[in-house]
């Protein structure tokens, strides 16, 4: 069974999301499956799913398209003129997708809700503004990771090799008890004009996801 879901946000900018019980592995393309045939069964159908995830925001910007290969870093391959990320984990696949000509960088990133571990949670925790509100609500532990796996995608390549999500200094603002909003405060992002927005997804999701536009 698949229940995927389609939501336009302002101008020409698509977020899918797809949950799925069973495999959507025989619907790759064969330039994709080539990509993750010799990878793990769990992998190659999460990547699947993120894949058909990806196209269906595609074709809902009328760009409908066969294959999504990738970049050498790992990246999605888009059409010409056409922004995105994918996200996947456990039967549940998001992608954001935009044909805005003034947006530059897009990420996305769904999380199951867990805790962090300790170290991790306290080094980016250390880095983050607003955010003790927010520590207290389980479901919310991993934002400052969510968020920053997001604004890490949606980085250019050249920045994504100086850049760590290690070092991005993160702030929040909740918007009510399932969203709410972040800003990246260092780096390149610092200056760049971008809007981040957080989600829960039911209680056992949390999705982060970010749209960098022409400063
Ligand atoms: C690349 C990265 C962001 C992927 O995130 P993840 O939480 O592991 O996995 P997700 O399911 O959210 O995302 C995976 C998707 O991200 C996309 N992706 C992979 N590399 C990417 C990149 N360099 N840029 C943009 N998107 C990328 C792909 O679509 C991938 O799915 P696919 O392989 O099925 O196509 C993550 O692995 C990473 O490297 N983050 C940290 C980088 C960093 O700062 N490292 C230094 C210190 S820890």
């Amino acid at each position: 069974m698949i229940y995927s879901t389609i939501a336009k946000y302002e101008r020409s900018t698509v977020l899918c999301r797809t949950h799925t019980v069973g495999t959507v592995e025989h619907l790759l393309h064969p330039l994709e499956h080539e990509l993750v045939s010799t990878s793990a069964i769990r992998r190659r159908q999460s990547f699947a799913l993120g894949r058909l995830t990806a196209k269906n925001a595609l074709l809902a910007l009328g760009q409908p398209v066969d294959a999504i290969l990738r970049t050498p870093a790992g990246a999605p391959v888009w059409p010409e003129a056409t922004r995105g990320s994918i996200s996947h984990c456990d039967g549940l696949a998001v992608a954001l997708v935009s044909t805005d000509a003034a947006i530059t960088g897009v990420g996305i990133d769904v999380e199951v809700c867990r805790p962090l571990p300790p170290h991790v949670k306290a080094a980016m925790a250390a880095r983050d503004f607003e955010y003790d509100e927010l520590i207290g609500t389980p479901d919310l532990h991993r934002l400052p990771f969510t968020a920053r796996e997001a604004a890490f995608k949606a980085l250019p390549p050249a920045a994504q090799r100086r850049e760590s999500v290690l070092d991005m200094d993160v702030s929040y603002q909740t918007l009510n008890e399932w969203s709410g909003e972040f800003r990246v405060r260092s780096g390149s992002l610092r200056s760049a004009k971008h809007v981040g927005r957080w989600e829960r997804i039911g209680e056992s999701h949390l999705m982060a996801w970010i749209l960098v536009a022409d400063s």
